[in-house]
């Protein structure tokens, strides 16, 4: 069954545009990921970034007593992070580049480039119990890379994809490249995950990529949530997503 991981960060957004700097505020990202578990979620994600523009360190301890699915912290390779997610101790990292300037995570992990950083941070983690999972483009020069860094997991970044939707050509293109690469992690031994851009509308046509375990989803589900609530967007998701072949 393909597992649906619900991101909770642009719960904190909100919060953070009201009551940045404070210790409280509406709405919590945690009750959040409790009401996207009661849901049929199956983990929740949350995105640490250098500068807390949403989830703050408190949220992701919090994250970890409360929630009772798995916990994938997604973060940059930064010293205080990696130190920060070793004493908190997620089910999972999620490895992404981050640049300040972003709105999002624009592109995959440059894992070809950084294959000693990234080989080091994943023998940290491996240390500390907690899988590693790598942000890549479906690229075989870094699905290549990522099979020799010690990472369990890929994440396959299907922003290319959701950006080609309503383009039939584009997005075949998009699709065959995502299929290809699931493929050729898949038989170097890696898991693989998929996010970025992800909607009901978009979801059905990625059932064609195999040996895919679980979909990251954030802020479309949060979107729709403003007008159906939390539980029924989340159901929503599922639906669209059920029948995956496997
Ligand atoms: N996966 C990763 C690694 C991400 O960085 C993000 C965005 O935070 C997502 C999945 C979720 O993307 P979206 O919010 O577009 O669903």
């Amino acid at each position: 069954m393909l597992k649906l991981g619900v991101n909770i960060d642009h719960v904190a957004t909100v919060r953070q545009a009201r009551y940045r700097g404070l210790d409280d505020g509406e709405p919590d990202p945690v009750a959040a990921a409790l009401m996207a578990e009661e849901a049929g979620a199956h983990g929740i994600t949350a995105h640490l970034r250098e500068d807390r523009r949403h989830i703050l360190d408190r949220d992701v301890r919090r994250l970890r007593e409360r929630i009772r699915t798995r916990l994938n912290l997604e973060m940059a390779i930064v010293p205080e992070i990696v130190e920060f997610a070793l004493g908190v101790r997620p089910d999972i990292v999620c490895l992404v580049p981050e640049h300040r300037q972003e709105v999002t995570t624009e592109g995959g992990l440059n894992v070809v480039g950084n294959l000693a950083s990234i080989g080091e941070a994943c023998g940290r983690f491996a240390g500390g119990g907690i899988e590693v999972s790598l942000f890549i483009d479906p690229d075989p020069a870094q699905i290549d890379a990522a099979a020799r860094s010690g990472a369990q997991f890929i994440e396959l970044h299907t922003g290319a994809y959701a950006a080609q939707f309503a383009r039939k050509r584009e997005r075949n293109v998009e699709i065959e490249r995502l299929v290809a690469a699931a493929r050729q992690a898949h038989g170097l031994g890696l898991r693989v995950n998929a996010g970025h851009g992800l909607t009901v509308e978009n979801v059905p046509l990625l059932h064609v990529v195999p040996h895919l375990e679980e979909l990251n989803i954030g802020h479309t589900l949060v979107s729709r949530a403003v007008f159906v609530g939390l539980a029924q967007a989340v159901r929503e998701m599922l639906a669209a997503m059920a029948g995956y072949p496997g």
